[in-house]
Order: structure tokens, then sequence, then C-alpha cells
């Protein structure tokens, strides 16, 4: 049967997302969603979405959503699109810059799909690798690059790049670079304001971490109005549902939930750092809902993937990178509540060699 497919397809591998299980009572830390519920207020709307005109198709232009985006992060709506996930737009920006055989360079390791995005479109990956501290990578700007991903924070390291080295690597690049900001409201960092300076500039986020909404698929690409339009052309049109648009206002028009949310998740990230430190863990500085975990020396003689299994037995996810080998003696462990990480930390401590 391969042979039906493009050969590109025939050879993919696939993204395999983080799993979610078909049983309850997991404590899940392996998937990066927020572990505090959203605003009342997207409920509250979304109910009374429920009973009104789901006949009809949504707004293909999601105005109302771009107008408050716009006022929400000062910008013009003709700088902003919507999409289904940031994942979407993702697939928007690679479908919408890159031909066939074009570079799309990438630190490395990161955010794992966008290399099956980009060879979906049989475009050539250039994975540029990060140095042990996760710093920008020199060379990054790779010539002839048509895009550019950066993840910051960077997925699974949690590391932020300053937005001064962002602007000289935007400056720098060939074609488009796109900052992937899924993880931004959990840090001190974002650029949007790059699009104002920068002509080639994509700024991406999501509602799927911050605003606990991953389940409704609501991501925003910012850029200048030029890039926008050209992006447009390229992404269905009805790529947001009704249901979806009403839920990404409400949260917006209640933004101080996200905001207290973000801020507890960042409480607890410290405490997981202190209690994951004490039990011989190395840790980079995260900046994310996640922490990257390497095992110390008092692990020594056990490997990454023992201790998922074992965490999973005991019914706490985590997730574990078998690939690329820099990662094999990780964890990525998500940020609960205290009491899901206080749950983690004492089996942890329980499964500890010393
Ligand atoms: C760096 C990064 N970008 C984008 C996404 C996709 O997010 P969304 O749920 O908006 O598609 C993720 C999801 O985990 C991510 O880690």
């Amino acid at each position: 049967m391969s042979e039906l497919f493009r050969p590109n397809i025939a050879r993919l591998r696939g993204y395999v997302p983080g799993e979610q299980p078909r049983e309850q009572g997991y404590i899940k830390l392996n998937t990066n969603e927020n572990p505090y519920p959203p605003s009342p207020l997207v409920l509250a709307r979304l109910r009374t979405a429920c009973a009104a005109d789901l006949r009809l198709y949504p707004d293909p232009d999601a105005r109302a959503l771009r107008r408050r985006l716009g006022e929400v992060f000062a910008i013009a709506p003709q700088q902003v699109m919507v999409g289904n996930g940031s994942d979407e737009l993702l697939n928007v920006i690679i479908r919408s810059f890159a031909c066939a055989g074009d570079k799309i360079a990438y630190p490395h390791p990161t955010y794992g799909y966008y290399k099956p995005l980009i060879d979906i479109q049989g475009a050539e990956a250039v994975p540029v690798e990060f140095g042990g501290d996760f710093a920008l990578p020199a060379g990054l700007a790779v010539p002839g690059a048509r895009i550019t991903f950066l993840a910051n924070p960077n997925a699974p390291s949690g590391t932020l790049v300053p937005y001064a080295e962002v602007a000289a690597l935007c400056a720098q690049v060939d074609g488009v670079l796109v900052v992937d900001e899924a993880y931004v409201d959990f840090s001190q960092g974002g650029c949007i304001q790059l699009i104002e300076q920068h002509p080639n500039a994509i700024v991406v986020r999501t509602m799927s971490k911050s605003f606990s909404l991953a389940g409704m698929r609501i991501g925003f690409a910012f850029a200048p109005a030029a890039l926008i339009a050209g992006m447009w052309k390229v992404k269905d049109h009805y790529n947001l549902n009704r249901l979806s648009l009403v839920a990404a206002e409400a949260a917006l028009e209640d933004i101080d939930v996200m905001r207290t949310n973000a801020a507890r998740v960042c409480a607890t990230r410290t405490r997981l750092c202190v209690g994951l430190k004490n039990l011989g863990f190395y840790l980079w500085d995260s900046q994310a809902n996640f922490v990257l975990a390497k095992l110390g020396a008092r692990w020594a003689g056990r490997t990454a993937a023992e201790l998922y299994a074992q965490l999973k037995e005991r019914r706490i996810l985590v997730r574990y990178f078998a690939t690329p080998p820099r990662l094999a003696d990780c964890l990525r462990i998500s940020v609960g509540t205290d009491a899901e990480i206080d749950a983690l930390l004492a089996v942890l401590k329980e499964l500890s060699p010393v």
C-alpha cells in the first residue's frame, strides 16, 4: 500500500503525542496541561453558545476575537490570525513559506512536531544542536533557510532566550523567524513587539497551556499584516469553530484568571525544583510549566526509562523521550497542583537509591 503515498509520507514516522490515559486516576504530568480550570466565564459562555446557532458556520475571519486580541496585545487585528491550536498555525506557516526542498532550521532538541511538519511538506529539516546549557546556538541563522523556528521558552528544556538575542537572530535570518511562545505566560519573556520592527517576524501563542483550554484547540499567530494576509490564503476558512471562538473571547475578557493560575503554577514549579534537586536531579532553569530533570550521580545504574515505567505503575505519568540520546537520561515533568507534586516527590523519594 505504501507505494500509493507520496514517498515522503510513506517514509514518515509521524508525531507521537503524549499519552492520554483511557482510565481515570492518573496524576497526569506528561503533556504540560494546566492543572487548574479555565475562567468560569468561559464555561458560562459555552453553555449559552451551545444553545445558539451551531447550525451556522463560524465567522471565517474571527473578527471579534482578533479585535479583542488586538486590544489585549496592543496591535492591529490585521496583524493577527487564529488557528485550531498553535499546531495548525505552525502547519500554515510551513505551507506558506517553504517549498519542497527548502531549508527549515530549528535548534535541537525542541518541540517534536516541527520535524514531521517539515517532512510532510518535503522541505529539508536543518536541526542546529543546542549546547549543554540550551543557550541560543551559534549558527542557527542557516544561510538560505526559508523558516527558522525558535520555541521560547524551549520545550523540553523550559529555557528562555532573552529578547535582545531573539531580535538579533530575527535580523540575521534569511527567511521568516517563528518564535513559538506556547509557554511564555509562565516566563518573564515575550516577543510580540518584534513584529513591529521586523518584517519577517511571526510570534505564535496558544490557549492550551496558561489559559487551561487545551481541549478547545485555540492558537494565535502575530505577524506584520503583509505576512498574515499571505498566510490567510493557506488556512482552512472555518478553522476555528463557534465554540472555540466563544471560549477564546471569554478567556481574554477574564484574563486575570489565567494570570492567577500561571502564578500558582510558577510557585509550584519552584517547590518542584527544590524537591527534585534534593532528590539528586540536575535541572535546567525552566520558565515554562514543566521542568527537564536529568538523573544525577545518586541515580547511577538507574535509567530514566525505568523510572518513567515505575512512576507509571504508581499511576503517575511523566514524559520520557527515548531519542535524542541526550534526553535519554531525562524526564520532563509538567507542573501540577501542589498536591500532585507532593505525591510525585514522595514516590520519587521511595524509588530513590539512597
Ligand atoms: C512548543 C510548543 N508549541 C506548540 C505546541 C502546540 O500547542 P497547541 O495545543 O496550541 O496546538 C506545543 C504543545 O505541546 C508546544 O510544546
